[in-house]
């Protein structure tokens, strides 16, 4: 997403009324972006707050219609990929966004660790454990579908579109540690400590509009004050530089 321009950057975020949708306009409206969202109608309330700064398309996420007319002139999108109900929410987000976009525009997903883009991610047993009861208890009980998130992070990753999935640690609530670092695969070592907050996930969606070194990227993040992080960040860099 180019910055070079006196225009204000036009940014939609989808599902903008969520925790992590909110710290997002935060960070939006704090480089002067100008900021449209969708969300569902009964909570447009919650963003009362911004309601002179920004603006809304009510309807559910997975709402193509809704969707083309948000996404229209933007110059990125700030995607939180929701697993909720069975209705293939995800997916049916995914689509709507891969579809409607404008074709130049920086399309950022937000999801959890559970995603992986080459299947070399390596995960303790009990992050597969807790994952597969999850996974069981949302089905029975309705309430969820984490496979259709799985269904969605497929369609992104064999897009051609200049899509970054951001995969989020274990989240909590508390001021700005600073924006993420961040690794390939689950199971690296800087990633150890799974904890990021909440506010840094958002920090890390908005930076990655103009990152273009996360085209094609699904970073797993964890804050940059955690143990792991501290003591592992070195190696990332030399890592990379390679
Ligand atoms: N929570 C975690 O520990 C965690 C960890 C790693 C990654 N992540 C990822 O972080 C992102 C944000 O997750 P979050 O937990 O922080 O939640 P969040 O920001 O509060 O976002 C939840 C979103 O789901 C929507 N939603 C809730 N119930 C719904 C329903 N029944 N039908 C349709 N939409 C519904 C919310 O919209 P309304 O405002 O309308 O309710 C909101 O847009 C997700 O992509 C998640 O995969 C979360």
């Amino acid at each position: 997403m180019s910055q070079g321009t006196s225009k204000a950057l036009k940014v939609c975020i989808i599902g903008i009324s969520g925790k992590l949708g909110r710290y997002m306009v935060r960070h939006c409206l704090d480089r002067g972006y100008e900021v449209v969202g969708v969300c569902r109608e009964k909570s447009v309330e919650k963003l009362d707050e911004f309601k002179d700064s920004i603006t809304i398309f009510p309807g559910m996420t997975n709402e193509r219609a809704i969707i083309e007319k948000a996404v229209k002139g933007c110059d990125g999108v700030l995607t939180v990929l929701a697993p909720w109900g069975i209705q293939q929410y995800s997916s049916g987000t995914a689509q709507a966004v891969l579809d409607y976009a404008p074709s130049e525009a920086r399309l950022i997903f937000s999801c959890g660790w559970h995603i992986t883009k080459d299947g070399r991610d390596q995960y303790s047993k009990g992050f597969q454990r807790m994952l597969r009861f999850f996974t069981w208890l949302a089905r029975v009980f309705r309430f969820a579908e984490v496979d259709d998130q799985v269904e969605a992070c497929r369609r992104i990753f064999a897009s051609p579109r200049k899509w970054t999935v951001v995969r989020g640690s274990d989240l909590e609530e508390g001021p700005s540690e600073g924006l993420p670092v961040w690794s390939q695969h689950i199971g690296d070592p800087i990633l150890n400590s799974n904890r990021t907050r909440r506010v840094d996930f958002a920090l890390f969606m908005v930076d990655a509009l103009s990152n273009d070194k996360l085209i094609h990227e699904a970073p797993a993040i964890v804050s940059c004050q955690s143990e792991s992080a501290k003591k592992h960040h070195g190696d990332q860099i030399s890592d990379q530089a390679v």
